[in-house]
């Protein structure tokens, strides 16, 4: 059972956590996202900055936290792909440097790999395969998890991310950033069938649909059509009525597709993962579709849904414990698909 240390730094989190096998030690995570705020987005060249003003304290945060000297640390990892490759680099460097100065093997991490990982943390009995829904501000996939390393790709967005989507809606709603967890509030006071929208289907051109691919785009567009329609009618905006129909159009959408992959693929468990897990339309509608198909559906706490180092240090240790590593040449890369996971390894 390896311990290993994670640094996550791809977007705007600067994260450090220590794991032994699938149980947390530390997890320390710094957000940035008051500083983006502001900008109503994550601003690149800001994030690399503050990364490299936190990484250092949150090493030493984390070691302090779980009560270990160097040497009881098997292995050092870090997000390597995908993700801002300025940010990237930042955590790469310092994790490389720790494997240097401490002699410890170097394991770069897939960034979707370690919110996989994510589930085991709560859930360290579950076993692949299994289905692992994966929605977050950069990503909404479906992925099949098959091994350790071993994952294909079933069903993805055509355009917008599942928490973009939320994040641009909420912008054009004026309710600041990031969108999900206003909207999700919002919701809560709204009508969620006061205003039918497009679910966002891919067609396909031998006619019928994608069964797991979504399109956002035209669902984001379908908002700001009726938000200028109704700003034409009436003086205030019926904003939680908006942001119910929203939300309840996503879940949906979301639910349809991972029961019908789920079923399809003989499936029987699915892990949610990244930010847009936290959902409260989202758990609802899964929850209750599971329930109805006799099926498991794992949701994360908070904590390890969004960005965090424990899940990138949980999948570094089982690849540790199965003799991969990475070399020291390893670069960063801003986009990678999650089939390519091996390619980060040797394999001694
Ligand atoms: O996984 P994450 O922390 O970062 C990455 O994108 O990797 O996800 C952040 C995204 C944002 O787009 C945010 O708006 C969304 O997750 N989010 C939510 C909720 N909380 C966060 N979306 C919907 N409902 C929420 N409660
Ligand atoms: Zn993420």
């Amino acid at each position: 059972m390896a311990i290993v240390l994670g640094i996550e730094t791809s977007c705007d989190e600067t994260s450090v956590a220590i794991v032994r096998d699938r149980q947390v030690l530390s997890n320390i995570v710094s957000s940035q996202i008051e500083i983006h705020q502001q900008y109503g987005g994550v601003v690149p060249e800001i994030a690399s900055r503050r990364h490299v003003e936190m990484v250092n304290w949150a090493i030493e945060q984390a070691m302090q936290e779980a009560t270990l000297t160097w040497k009881e640390i098997d292995g050092i990892a870090a997000t390597c792909a995908p993700g801002l490759v300025g940010a990237l680099l930042v955590g790469v460097t310092a994790g490389k440097t720790l494997s240097l100065l401490h002699e410890k093997p170097f394991l770069g991490v897939h960034h979707l790999e370690g919110h996989i990982y994510a589930s085991y943390l709560s859930e360290p009995s579950l076993q692949p395969p299994f289905l692992c829904l994966l929605v977050s501000g950069g990503h909404t996939s479906l992925i099949y998890v098959k091994a350790c390393g071993h994952y294909e790709t079933l069903g993805q967005t055509r355009d917008d991310a599942a928490g973009e989507a939320f994040d641009k809606v909420a912008r054009l709603l004026n309710l600041g950033y990031p969108g999900g967890p206003v909207i999700d509030r919002l919701s809560k006071e709204g009508n969620s069938r006061a205003f039918p929208l497009p679910e966002g289907q891919v067609s396909l051109p031998e006619g019928g649909f994608h069964p797991y691919d979504s399109s956002f785009s035209g669902l984001k567009t379908a908002v700001l059509r009726l938000t200028q329609k109704l700003q034409q009618e009436t003086d205030t905006l019926p904003i939680p009525d908006l942001a119910a129909s929203f939300q309840d159009t996503v879940a949906r959408a979301l639910t349809k597709r991972t029961i019908a992959c789920a079923l399809n693929y003989g499936l029987n468990a699915i892990a949610i993962g990244g930010g847009v897990a936290a959902n409260s339309s989202l758990r609802h509608h899964l929850q209750a579709a599971a329930h109805t198909h006799n099926l498991n559906v794992y949701f994360p706490p908070l904590k390890f849904c969004t960005d965090n180092a424990a899940m990138i240090a949980c999948a570094a240790a089982e690849h540790l414990d199965r003799g991969h590593t990475s070399s020291l040449q390893l670069g960063v890369q801003s986009r990678m698909p999650i089939s390519d996971v091996m390619k980060l390894y040797e394999v001694s």
